[in-house]
């Protein structure tokens, strides 16, 4: 097993990692690997970058959601709820993508208390400033991971009365997946089960400025 794939999710989270976190489908790229292995980016100390979606791709698979969504919604209006923080910059690409009218809001969510382990519990740390009743709500994320944060908010959301309510998640990390009932509408890409950082994902709240998504491997401990 390469030592990246040895430092995946679940050894971050034995390092007692806090995380901010605030769910087919058109069809979307399956990513195995990393495109070019051996190619290290910039890191922090002795953290370890490595590219696994380039710049250039997910431009042109933020492109294609986007032209979906304005097909799925043709003469329609979208609400497309930004999940803070990670979802920040995908939804700023996604919206500008979309053709037909679009509204905006933003939640803020932790799914992790500070144990090791997940808690299962998702907390509500900013709610929506306006009612969802009767629009068509588009979730927007950064990652699925394992789900619990994106099927409490759909759970929340879906008591609000919202006319439709699908999910568009960048990523999709369907091997951590503990509510296999959480599925997104949209995805960017499925990627294996390693800890991603970039493109608004962060480790530590560093990364997010990142223009790829690249693997992040840890010194030993
Ligand atoms: P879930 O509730 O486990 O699905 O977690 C979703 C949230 O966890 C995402 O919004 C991210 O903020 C965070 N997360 C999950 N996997 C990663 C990762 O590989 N890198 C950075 N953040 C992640
Ligand atoms: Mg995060």
């Amino acid at each position: 097993m390469s030592r990246q794939a040895k430092q995946s999710h679940p050894a971050l989270e034995s390092r007692n990692i806090t995380r901010d976190t605030l769910s087919f489908p058109i069809r979307c790229a399956r990513v195995t690997a990393p495109r070019r292995r051996g190619i290290t980016v910039h890191g922090h100390g002795q953290e370890h970058l490595k590219i696994l979606l380039r710049s250039s791709a997910i431009q042109k698979r933020v492109r294609e959601i986007g032209l979906q969504i304005s097909k799925d919604y043709k003469g329609q209006r979208v609400h497309l709820i930004g999940v803070l923080k990670g979802a920040a910059i995908f939804l700023s690409d996604l919206v500008r993508q979309i053709r037909v009218e679009v509204s905006l809001d933003f939640m803020s969510v932790s799914s992790y208390g500070h144990g090791r382990q997940s808690s299962g519990q998702v907390r509500l740390n900013k709610d929506l400033d306006t009612s969802i009743e009767g629009l068509n709500v588009i979730v927007v994320e950064d990652i699925l991971d394992t789900g619990l944060t994106l099927g409490y908010l759909m759970r929340v959301l879906q008591q609000r009365k919202p006319n439709s309510l699908k999910i568009a998640a960048l990523l999709d990390k369907p091997e951590r997946r503990i509510k296999k009932e959480v599925k997104a509408d949209y995805i960017g890409f499925q990627i294996p089960n390693e800890f991603v950082v970039g493109y608004g994902l962060d480790y530590a709240e560093r990364y997010r400025n990142l223009k790829d998504v690249c693997i992040l491997s840890l010194p030993p401990s």
